[in-house]
């Protein structure tokens, strides 16, 4: 699949996905509809929907129509905006700027920022629990279980843990790798995961797409510090130039640019050659590793 292809094919699920969330964000009438606002402002608004898009595309791998995967994809999307607002507040990142627009907690206060991402953390598992969601009550609950992993301790709030402690720490290559993996690989690895658990894949199956996504990650993860180095916050949508000052941990601070950006393109490498045994099926997801590391915010 050409990159063009692709990126016409992202629009779309992007498209069908903001529509999911505006359904499933609607605003109460009470004073707490102001966290509501929030949580809508976090989500509907630009961002790449890469999350939703690998567990559309995973799905169909696995003879899932999209429409009945929306839901899910939706529900990773709430995590992953949850992690931003969070990410952007001041004794985190403390950034200004996401996706284009003032941050939450600038749009809003603190305050309401915090309880959004909660909000949204909360909302995501209601969407997973709910018969709407997917009929098969075994299927909810296994889905359940993946984004909780992922997304918690032993997934991305640990990544970002060991984000925070780094910056007055030096790590090697194993350690950064291991931040990098936990913080942006686990929410992507669940994401073509729950492609295969709505496809009732084999273990197997459902393994090689934790893997594929894990190693697309790790790609990502490495682009976005390149983002940090190399792009305008024009281009970015959010500030650049952060990372060294801030002493990040990153494949950058340890071996420089060019090292890192073959790096990035190894591991997207990897994460196609894992989809080997796939057909023209997989293509979606191929592209997507490609792009990962091949863009421009
Ligand atoms: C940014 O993620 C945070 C990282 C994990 C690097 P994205 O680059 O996917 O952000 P959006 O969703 O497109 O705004
Ligand atoms: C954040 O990584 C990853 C998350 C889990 C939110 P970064 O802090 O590098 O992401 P950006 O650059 O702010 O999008
Ligand atoms: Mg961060
Ligand atoms: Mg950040
Ligand atoms: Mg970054």
């Amino acid at each position: 699949m050409s990159q063009d292809a692709f990126k016409d094919q992202l629009a779309a699920t992007a498209a069908s996905v903001t529509y999911t969330l505006d359904a499933l964000l609607s605003l109460p009438d009470g004073g707490e509809g102001r966290v509501v606002e929030a949580m809508r402002y976090a989500v509907l608004e630009g961002g790449k929907r890469l999350r939703p898009y690998l567990v559309i595309e995973s799905a169909k791998v696995f003879g899932v129509e999209s429409s009945r995967a929306v839901a899910a994809a939706a529900a990773i999307e709430m995590i992953h905006c949850y992690s931003l607002a969070h990410d952007d507040l001041p004794p985190m990142d403390d950034d200004d700027l996401r996706r284009g627009r003032p941050t939450v907690h600038m749009a809003f206060d603190e305050a309401t920022a915090i309880l959004a991402g909660d909000g949204l953390l909360t909302r995501a598992f209601a969407v997973l629990a709910d018969p709407a969601t997917h009929t098969d009550a075994s299927i909810r609950s296994e889905l359940s279980l993946v984004l909780a992993n992922a997304a918690g301790s032993d997934g991305m709030v640990g990544g970002q843990m060991l984000d925070f402690l780094a910056q007055s720490e030096s790590l090697n290559e194993a350690e950064t790798e291991r931040l990098q993996s936990l913080k942006t690989g686990c929410l992507l690895g669940a994401a073509a995961e729950f492609g295969a658990i709505l496809g009732k894949a084999s273990g197997q199956d459902r393994f090689a797409f934790q893997s594929f996504g894990l190693k697309l990650g790790a790609a990502f993860q490495i682009a976005d510090d390149l983002l940090d180095l190399e792009a305008s916050p024009q281009d970015a949508g959010k500030a650049t130039g952060k990372d060294a000052a801030a002493g990040k941990a990153t494949f950058i601070s340890l071996y420089g640019a060019d090292r890192a950006r073959k790096q990035a393109w190894s591991l997207a490498d990897q994460a196609i050659e894992i989809l080997g045994k796939f057909g023209a099926e997989a293509d979606g997801l191929r592209a997507a590793a490609r792009f990962s590391v091949d863009r421009q915010s």
